[in-house]
């Protein structure tokens, strides 16, 4: 068998070996369950899809509390630095440690690799249990942009001198009323984080052949961030892009009709977005949004749809990718070989897509929707389902890769 070899990337395009070598974490908590399985899925699937001709050689890597246990250390430095190496990685979920140095696992490896996009899809598998009439008709990619705006992370407290500091400046040499006391802020939003997150998702667009892509952001207050986040994404469609987009103006003029080939750029407020997308879901594709609009648009949709068991993700930069389960570690389940395998499932889908595998990437969905369809599933889902039958974690697994096809 093959050592594998290295993932590589030049001047923005992926270079996929056949035998590609990629970093994993298993992840805390069910990460010891959902882990085994996805990997038993994605190995299916790629064996059965390449007849052997293509397969992962995977590479652990550590982080979280197994990282702790073994050396000291929540993310130790060569785990980030095999994912730079690597290209592409996949990680279960990470318990955030409570107190000391680390903020968030999750949210360092973003931040040490710029992983600048959070990449959410969101689909309905058919008889998956959910809150509204019609779930089908939501399937959008959400881009959310990961590195700035209020989650950058600069903040002072109420009372501190930073906060006062800050705050006599605000008001004395910049006229602004803020009361005194107060906890404060900055949303810092730029025309260079916002155009490469725009630039991604029409890139995906254009790839994927999705219509329209709409930019979200709540221009109408926040004029001077949110509304750069509009004009900049804009100004990528129209000089990047412009081969490609139509805006909604140009397409009236054009009778209402797109014409093949093309992506409709359009914009919403955030809040409208919210409506829309439970009203009139048909009428969105690719989400395009800044940080907090993203966040809360991500986790409503996936509601929508069946809830965050079922949701993968992504976060990706010009350098590395890794792919995630959106959920966290639920601890009271670890080891029980019950829980929920589909999100990182899925993950792995948008992991072996992004490989350019979609042959492997397609088996799979088709496994987990016969699967779902058969339902026999996971006790998440069963307890909500009509004469489902109840299958254990790596049960649910062996289930898809017979039902790949
Ligand atoms: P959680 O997502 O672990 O759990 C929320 C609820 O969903 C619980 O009832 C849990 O049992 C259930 N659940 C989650 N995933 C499931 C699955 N695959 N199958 C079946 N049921 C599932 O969120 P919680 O309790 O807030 O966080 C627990 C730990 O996870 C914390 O340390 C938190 O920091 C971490 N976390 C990590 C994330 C990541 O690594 N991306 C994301 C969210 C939380």
């Amino acid at each position: 068998m093959s050592n594998g070899e290295k993932v590589t990337i030049k001047d923005g395009k992926l270079n996929i070996p056949d035998h590609p070598i990629i970093p994993f974490i298993e992840g805390d908590g069910i990460g010891i369950d959902i882990w085994p399985a996805t990997q038993h899925v994605l190995d299916g699937a790629v064996a059965k899809a390449f007849g052997g001709k293509k397969k992962i050689v995977w590479k652990e890597i550590l982080a979280g509390e197994k990282a702790n246990k073994l050396t000291g250390n929540w993310l130790p430095d060569e785990t980030v630095q095999a994912i730079r190496d690597y290209v592409v990685a996949i990680k279960g979920p990470l318990t955030t440690p409570v107190g000391g140095g680390i903020r968030s696992i999750n949210v360092a490896l973003r931040q040490l690799l710029d992983l600048y996009a959070c990449i959410r899809p969101v689909r309905y598998f058919e008889g998956v249990p959910s809150p509204v009439k019609e779930p089908q008709k939501l399937n959008v990619v959400i881009f959310r942009e990961n590195t700035e705006d209020v989650y950058a992370g600069i903040e002072w407290a109420a009372g501190s001198v930073e906060a006062e500091k800050l705050r006599n400046f605000l008001v004395h040499d910049m006229k602004a009323k803020i009361r005194d006391g107060s906890a404060i802020g900055i949303k810092p939003m730029s025309p260079f984080g916002s155009k490469r997150l725009a630039r991604m998702a029409f890139a995906y667009a254009k790839t994927q052949q999705r219509s329209p892509v709409t930019i979200v952001h709540k221009g109408n207050i926040m004029k001077f961030t949110e509304g750069g986040f509009r004009q900049w994404s804009y100004e990528v469609a129209a000089e990047e892009f412009g081969d490609v987009t139509v805006t909604e103006n140009a397409l009236k003029e054009m009778g209402g009709q797109l014409p093949p080939g093309k992506i409709l750029v359009n914009d919403r407020i955030a809040d409208a977005m919210f409506q829309m997308l439970l009203l009139r879901p048909t009428d969105y594709n690719i989400i395009c949004t800044p940080n907090l609009n993203g966040d809360y648009l991500s986790d409503a949709c996936a509601a929508q749809v069946g809830g965050l068991g079922m949701a993968p993700g992504a976060n990706i930069g010009d350098e590395a990718a890794c792919f995630e389960a959106t959920h966290g570690t639920a601890p009271v389940h670890a080891g029980k070989n019950k829980a929920n395998p589909t999100s990182l499932i899925l993950s792995g889908v948008m992991m072996l897509e992004h490989l350019g595998w979609n042959k492997a990437a397609d088996m799979v969905v088709k496994g987990i929707e016969r699967t779902i369809a058969q339902k026999t599933v996971t006790y998440d889902l069963e307890r909500q389902m009509s004469g489902a039958s109840l299958v254990s974690c790596s049960q649910y697994a062996e289930n898809i890769v017979k039902n790949m096809g």
